[in-house]
């Protein structure tokens, strides 16, 4: 195809991550610069992905656009979109300037298509994965020289959580000090071959969408928790060295610990807001109590529970674990979907659990699906398009 109506196409995968210390609270809203450094596990794309294709040509017309899922999304008025098209585009702008020959794709409308594999109603929040495929498609399509860690820059103006998306294994963002925020970025700690036998099952609970967006929960903490000061300051600072180090060695007794301690730490200050936010309910404390109560029988911490800006719980533990942590959720959950697959497979229910009658209801009757799946490899390019070769969005299955 020649002249006016060749379609420029890039597509990318891009995964979930799960943060062990939590980003909450943000120094600077326009930018997302965060009030403390946050440090999250890269979920398999096998389990959670999301798939983009960003296109352009001079064929299309009128202003960029994306379809979400099959949806039209409004992005003219989302102003983490355009921050992100826009630091996209100056980029691709300085590599024609340098270079006459380069075709002016950033002068081009943007034809934007993504996907995720994973069902909307899994509650779980795909911003992440969304921005981080977006941004990597884009900078694909320009053909842009920069790092994982500087598109990261890029990303983490659409969402904080979405910067750490970037790489895959275990995965730092580095608040940063400096005003513009061009030091607070995403780096890797260490890559999915150093600790492969990380396993993460997540439990959904509710597939509401949240009762506070972070955003506004995040600014209600700032301003208002008398105990996030220290938090920020003193407790994750701490907490960051000594968890990258867990890593290092493969400590999975401190990476547990550490990792529930700090989910419980984001709660309290969330409780600690005015008015306060409550994002665990029944359901997650007892799921807590089933991780307690595995840890306590193994007499030594096996797996580590933590929660987001809602009630689903995420636990950790290592696949030498698995009979002890995944089996017993089998057997108390053995007929609800998410057993599937190649991290599920492998599991057989285990009626040893030896949990409270009381949690053991409540989980039952309050967990919907389970994810089970592990750590996984960063963004991925792929020849499969959601754009075809005219320009059209391929139809949503
Ligand atoms: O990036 P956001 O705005 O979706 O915020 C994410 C906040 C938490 O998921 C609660 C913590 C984290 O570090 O991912």
């Amino acid at each position: 195809m020649s002249g006016s109506s060749q379609v420029y196409r890039s597509s990318t995968t891009a995964p979930v991550n799960i943060a062990v210390i939590k980003y909450w609270g943000k120094r600077d809203t326009a930018l997302n610069l965060p009030t403390n450094s946050s440090l999250s596990v890269t979920l398999s794309q096998k389990s959670l992905r999301a798939h983009t294709t960003a296109s352009c040509s001079e064929s299309f017309s009128g202003p960029d656009s994306l379809i979400l899922n099959g949806e039209k999304e409004e992005i003219q008025s989302s102003k983490r979109t355009q921050a992100c098209l826009k630091n996209l585009r100056s980029l691709r702008e300085q590599l024609e300037a340098k270079d006459g020959s380069l075709p002016k794709l950033s002068k081009l409308t943007l034809r934007l298509v993504s996907a995720n594999n994973f069902p909307t109603a899994a509650g779980l929040a795909s911003s992440a994965a969304g921005f981080a495929a977006l941004v990597r498609a884009i900078a694909d399509l320009y053909e842009l020289p920069q790092s994982p860690e500087e598109l990261s820059i890029i990303a983490r103006q659409g969402s904080g959580s979405a910067c750490r998306s970037l790489m895959g294994g275990f995965v730092a963002w580095r608040a940063g000090t400096k005003e513009d925020g061009s030091d607070s970025l995403a780096e890797e700690v260490a890559p999915v071959s150093h600790w492969p036998d990380m396993r993460a099952l997540v439990l959904v609970v509710s597939a509401e969408k949240k009762g506070v967006s972070s955003t506004a929960g995040m600014q209600t903490t700032v301003e208002t928790s008398t105990l996030a000061p220290a938090r920020f300051k003193e407790i994750v600072p701490r907490r960051m060295k000594e968890i990258e180090k867990a890593i290092h060695e493969k400590d999975f007794e401190t990476f547990a610990r550490i990792t529930m301690q700090d989910s419980n730490s984001f709660h309290a200050i969330c409780l600690d807001s005015w008015p306060p936010i409550h994002y665990m309910n029944d359901v997650s404390r007892a799921a807590m109590n089933a991780v307690e109560t595995a840890n306590r029988k193994a007499g030594k911490l096996i797996c580590a529970y933590t929660f987001d800006a809602g009630p689903n719980a995420v636990i950790y533990y290592l696949e030498e674990h698995t009979h002890q942590i995944a089996g017993v959720f089998r057997s108390i959950l053995p007929r609800i979907p998410g057993w599937e697959g190649e991290f599920g497979e492998a599991v057989r229910p285990n009626e040893f659990g030896s949990l409270e009658q009381k949690s053991l209801m409540t989980l039952k009757a309050g967990v919907s699906r389970v994810i089970c799946t592990g750590v996984g490899g960063g963004p991925e390019k792929i020849e499969e398009h959601l754009v075809d070769e005219k320009g059209n969005a391929v139809p949503h299955e």
